[in-house]
């Protein structure tokens, strides 16, 4: 074949993978070829244009290291880890709604007893979280591992303080013969997601503000369940319905109470979690 022009080279790549043999990669690699010819022909693109989109890429991929994934954030930026997200996570009506991991989760958190002061001894407002894991028809699940994670009253996690000598704002629990689980710790604030790379750039030139809303995020296990990746949002935080991630829903907004005990300020978190049964024991419930 040759002769290609801007009439028949899309149909000539997609009859390309007529061998493909595995049957998905040859749908999705025919629908990537689709759209990303429609799009080229939709913005018609200069040479200096479609050289600017490569170095990007090249500068996104090189901003990539062990502790940094700048595509996971251009995702993030663009809506696309929510889209994939939404398409995976259709719940069933009581259980919880999900949201993006994001890149602060830390796999090896330790497991503390319930009650646990978790803020490492860092300063702020001391928050109290109170939990409790059910399946969706409301029984409590006991034994469910939670692993939560948030920021300091400065907007910054643990792992980014080079000056903190282990983990701080983050432990596993795991809940109790009713399903529940507490904690202490300190109140996050809203903070800026990394944006000292090629993705920072992108949003100031598209006049976007890098920020998110105050949340403490969540990841519950329990056997036969969906694991739940969510955070909780504070409902007086600022950029709720500006998330720079799109990660917001109203189900994960709630309030963070105001306890004044003699003086001292106390926050405050209750939350009820909703897991979705896998679906080879949906049919006993
Ligand atoms: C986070 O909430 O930790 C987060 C999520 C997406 C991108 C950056 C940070
Ligand atoms: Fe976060």
């Amino acid at each position: 074949m040759r002769d290609f022009d801007e009439h028949n080279i899309t149909e000539a790549v997609i009859d390309s993978l007529a061998q493909t043999g595995d049957a998905r990669l040859k749908t999705v690699m025919t629908s990537l070829v689709r759209h990303l010819h429609d799009f080229v022909r939709d913005v018609e693109p200069s040479f200096d244009e479609w050289n600017a989109a490569i170095d990007f890429l090249t500068r996104t991929g090189q901003m990539c290291s062990d502790t940094r994934q700048e595509f996971i954030l251009l995702s993030d930026t663009l809506g696309v880890s929510m889209l994939v997200d939404a398409i995976n996570h259709r719940m069933p009506e009581g259980a919880t709604e999900t949201t993006v991991l994001g890149p602060f989760f830390v796999a090896a958190a330790p497991e503390l007893p319930l009650g646990a002061d978790i803020s490492g001894g860092i300063e702020g407002e001391r928050l109290s979280v109170n939990g409790v894991v059910c399946a969706p028809d409301c029984r409590p699940l006991a034994g469910a591992t939670v692993d939560v994670w948030h920021a300091d009253d400065d907007g910054y996690y643990d792992v980014q303080q080079a000056d903190l000598q282990s983990l701080a704002m983050r432990a596993r629990f795991r809940t109790d013969r009713d399903g529940r689980f507490a904690f202490t710790s300190i109140m996050p604030a809203f903070y800026p997601i990394p944006h000292d790379g090629p993705v920072g750039a992108m949003l100031e030139a598209l006049g976007r503000h890098p920020y998110r809303p105050a949340h403490v995020h969540f990841m519950i296990a329990a056997e036969g369940y969906e694991t739940l990746i969510t955070h909780i949002f504070d409902a007086e935080s600022p950029y709720l319905d500006s998330d720079a991630v799109f990660g917001v829903k109203s189900s994960l907004i709630a309030p963070f109470s105001r306890d004044d005990q003699s003086g001292n300020i106390q926050r405050g978190l209750t939350y009820r979690f909703g897991l979705k049964p896998l679906p080879n024991i949906e049919g006993d419930n």
